[in-house]
């Protein structure tokens, strides 16, 4: 049997790894996880997920042919373009396409280029602010404000006055050295979901669509977080939504990227806020969500490596993607004190192992203790817990019984994953 069984290299080390180290093996891959945790079998600690002269080393000893990326680090270092030309295949865009993500006005101009419904903006440099403060003001300060760069979650602005704009504009200034680009946008409203597919560059398979809760607190309050849960499919998405985001969104996004002189060969995450005028691209991502992808990826009854293989091979027409039925909850299981710069860890955790039919605990911020198989809290988001019900209020009700069973000190678990309210979504007005 492990004879057939193909060797793969997952690159990552959080929940979102964990998920697709499952899911993969499920599919009859022998899974690698560089560098992975403590919490998800086949880890390889030693080697980082950026080191590629290591990473190629290790592939070599393990008869390893295909790579599949689960952050965004190693694409935007150029992991895709670091193996071109071996026998190894890395599933993921090379950096040029990794841009789409990391550079939020060369996205904006990209958007803007092929016709993609998306917020009007204006794009600065360092030393244009004084033009940025005078169109936020024309906007009355219900602007977006976006440093052009990674900036780990701390580079968007939502702004409500004309005050917040200029807050938001000087903290930029303040924050950032040199020479810098970033982005006004207007604000738009509305809920956002995860629309995440994989693609060839020609065609693309989407997942389930997915909603994740990015705000610390209940109702949308407090600090923006990596996300605090998600869940999928999303029951307001209807055939219509979905058409007209296909018609102004994805299919001109296709169109785009064979017009540019770049393959684009992974998965591609659309942010799409569902506004009174329509669909609208908030930003694209060029990595599976997290932590959408640990309630997208149960979801998906199809093979994930056969979607893969396919992708790699531009074999893509000849898939389908079948989901499973009924609805999937995430609960993040959180650290007291995330995402503040500092907070307490090393926290022993309990529970683990024991989740019931249904339920699944994927692992992210976790280390060994000095016991085996102890496992310890090390980050703000420690483990993702996900619920299968045949509808989402059952989804929900088991995922936080299960999370209850979950305990470890300071456990912060956000109390109102998916129970917003069902918006009221105006169709007829585009
Ligand atoms: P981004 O990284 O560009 O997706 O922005 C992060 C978050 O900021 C999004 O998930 C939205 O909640 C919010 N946001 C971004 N752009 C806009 C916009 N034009 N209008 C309103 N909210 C926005
Ligand atoms: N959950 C949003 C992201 O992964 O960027």
């Amino acid at each position: 049997m492990s004879g057939n069984s193909p060797q793969l290299v997952l690159l990552g080390s959080g929940a979102r790894e964990h998920a697709l180290a499952i899911k993969l093996r499920q599919d009859g891959a022998t899974v690698h996880v560089l560098p992975g945790n403590a919490g998800i079998p086949g880890s390889v600690p030693g080697i980082s997920a950026t080191d590629f002269p290591a990473i190629k080393n290790f592939c070599h000893e393990h008869a390893v042919k295909l790579i599949v990326v689960g952050p965004e680090a190693p694409l935007a270092a150029g992991v895709a373009d670091y193996f071109l030309d071996t026998d190894i295949r890395v599933f993921g865009p090379r950096r040029q396409a990794a841009t789409l993500e990391s550079s939020k006005v060369w996205s904006k101009d990209f958007m803007r280029r092929h016709g993609i419904a998306t917020a009007r903006a204006w794009s600065y440099r360092s030393d244009q602010f004084a033009d940025a403060h005078a169109q936020a003001e024309e906007l009355n300060g219900q602007v977006v404000v976006k440093y052009d760069g990674l900036a780990a979650g701390k580079g968007v602005y939502v702004c409500n006055s004309v005050a917040e704009a200029a807050h938001a504009l000087t903290e930029l200034r303040e924050l950032h050295d040199g020479w810098f680009s970033f982005l006004l946008e207007e604000k738009l409203t509305g809920p956002e979901v995860s629309l995440i597919g994989l693609t060839d560059g020609n065609r693309i398979r989407m997942l389930a669509p997915a909603q994740d809760h990015k705000q610390l607190l209940a109702n949308d309050e407090g600090p923006n977080t990596g996300g605090m849960g998600a869940y999928c499919p999303v029951p307001f998405l209807d055939d219509n939504w979905l058409a007209t985001i296909r018609r102004d969104i994805i299919d001109p996004t296709l169109r785009g990227l064979q017009a540019e002189p770049f393959d684009f060969i992974g998965f591609l995450y659309f942010g799409v806020m569902l506004t009174p005028d329509g669909p609208k691209l908030l930003e694209y991502n060029v990595r599976l969500g997290d932590p959408e992808a640990e309630v997208i990826l149960p979801a998906l009854e199809s093979s994930l490596l056969e979607l893969i293989v396919a992708a790699l091979d531009g074999n893509l027409a000849q898939t389908i993607t079948r989901q499973r039925p009924g609805a999937f909850v995430g609960l993040v299981l959180a650290s007291g004190g995330y995402p503040a710069a500092e907070f307490p860890t090393g926290f022993p955790i309990h529970g683990i192992g024991n989740q019931g039919q249904g339920t699944q605990l994927y692992l992210g911020g976790v280390k060994p203790g000095e016991t085996d198989g102890e496992l310890l809290t090390n980050g703000g988001r420690v483990a993702v817990l996900v619920s299968h019900g045949p509808d989402l209020p059952t989804a929900v009700q088991l995922a936080y019984a299960e999370a209850e069973l979950v305990y470890f000190q300071d456990k912060y678990v956000r109390p109102d994953i998916g129970q917003r309210p069902t918006p009221l979504l105006e169709t007829s007005a585009y």
